[in-house]
């Protein structure tokens, strides 16, 4: 066997999520080697085989290692400010309220709207360096804020950008059916078929979208017209998430989950039929606990079921202006814990693992295990759980992103 390494790290210990194994998958006092950007061999160093060689050789110095962080949900290209909600919300204004007033997700729509490609990369570059900085070395964007056919790519170009100028693999998602612009008002139907005969099959000639999300809500859209966002989507052979449950049941889940969706997202109110569900079609349960704790809600979501029925839960930090201007993945782990009641092991599980399932990219991503990417984040911790025991504070010492280090 050729043991010719790339690069070794040496004296770390793992956290390598890898399902086969229990609870976070740990070994003490480890080594993990790379090479061509794979983990090419991972095992105890007592273990090393004997001649390996390789071309740099890094003393991990008792860090742990975990999968590099993966936040699956996030809205973090925008234009605009909503602190003026977020006082109107403190004196009692619900965010419903607030849309209907014309304000929330359709505030940033005007404001993104406005804003060049370079004012949108220069307004999002600080939010996606706070999540960098903690160790997250794939990001999903949404589109969302601009609806119309111009913005919406814009969004998705800014969102491509990010993943080639910063270290971070980034996958787009369009989320055109998120709001219904001022110039549809009154017409959502005709809106559902301008996103689904003109937006998305122009997005997807582009390829700039790698899956397809919508919100289906009251002050959203219907199942009826999700569906029909779905099969647009399944026309173009592009994967399907959904914003479902949040702040009432539409039985989203359901939907999500008969079109084969990669998730579900949010699930504050989802029903047992919904779990169900999800459990029969393997889709990811995402738990968003940075939206919760903003709109300040007291329905969690059925937490034990989702367990019992076996659903995977991913946790992301659906950083956006309006219900969680949240940019750490390390934080929303602390959310899931200390309101959702999530242990540390499921948190962890839920930003790597499961995340990269969310996303499609279990295969490459998520845990450490020969033959996945390189991809992992170093830390200065005495246990995997201290990732998700504090809060505001980052322990992360080093990244490598396709068996690149990089600093945090
Ligand atoms: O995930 N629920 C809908 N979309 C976002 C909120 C977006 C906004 O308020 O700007 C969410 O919470
Ligand atoms: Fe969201």
């Amino acid at each position: 066997m050729n043991h010719t390494w790339d690069a070794l790290w040496t004296h770390v210990h793992l956290a390598t999520l890898a399902p086969a194994a229990a609870g976070y998958g740990e070994l003490r006092d480890a080594a993990l080697a790379v090479r061509d950007g794979r983990i090419a061999w991972l095992g105890s160093m007592r273990e090393l085989p004997a001649g390996a060689q390789a071309a740099i050789e890094h003393d991990g110095q008792g860090c742990w290692v975990t999968p590099g962080l993966i936040d699956c949900h996030t809205h973090i290209v925008y234009a605009g400010n909503r602190s003026d909600e977020f006082e109107a919300r403190l004196q009692g204004v619900s965010y419903e309220e607030i849309a209907r007033r014309g304000g929330g997700i359709r505030s940033t729509v005007r404001a993104t709207r406005a804003a060049t490609f370079e004012t949108l990369l220069a307004a999002s570059l600080p939010r996606v360096a706070t999540l960098l900085a903690e160790g997250v070395t794939t990001l999903e964007i949404k589109s969302g804020y601009g609806l119309d056919l111009d913005t919406e790519a814009r969004m998705l170009r800014v969102a491509r950008e990010i993943g080639r100028a910063e270290p971070v693999r980034v996958r787009t998602t369009y989320l055109g059916a998120h709001a219904v612009p001022p110039e549809f008002a009154g017409r959502t139907d005709d809106y559902v078929t301008r996103v689904c005969e003109e937006v998305l099959p122009a997005l997807a000639a582009e390829g700039l979208a790698d899956a397809v999300d919508a919100f289906c809500e009251t002050i959203g859209f219907t199942r009826a017209q999700v569906e029909r966002v779905f099969d647009a989507a399944r026309r173009l052979q592009l994967p399907v998430k959904l914003h479902a449950e949040q702040l009432s049941d539409q039985q989203g889940s359901q939907l999500v989950a008969r079109h084969g969706g990669l998730s579900a997202d949010h699930l504050e109110w989802l029903s047992p039929q919904g779990v169900q569900a999800l459990a029969a079609a393997g889709t990811v349960a995402v738990l968003l606990p940075g939206a919760y704790y903003f709109l300040r809600e007291t329905r969690l979501p059925p937490l034990q079921a989702l367990r019992d029925a076996g659903v995977p839960m991913a946790v992301a930090t659906d950083c956006n202006p309006g219900t969680s201007p949240m940019p750490s993945l390390l934080a929303a782990m602390n959310l899931a814990c200390t309101l959702f009641r999530l242990t540390p092991q499921e948190a962890l599980a839920g930003t790597t693992r499961h995340a990269a399932a969310a996303l499609g990219l279990s295969g490459q991503l998520g845990t450490l295990e020969p033959g996945k990417v390189a991809d992992f984040a170093l830390w200065a911790i005495d246990r995997p759980a201290d990732l998700s025991c504090a809060l505001g504070f980052n322990p992360c010492v080093g990244v490598v992103n396709a068996g690149v280090p990089r600093a945090p």
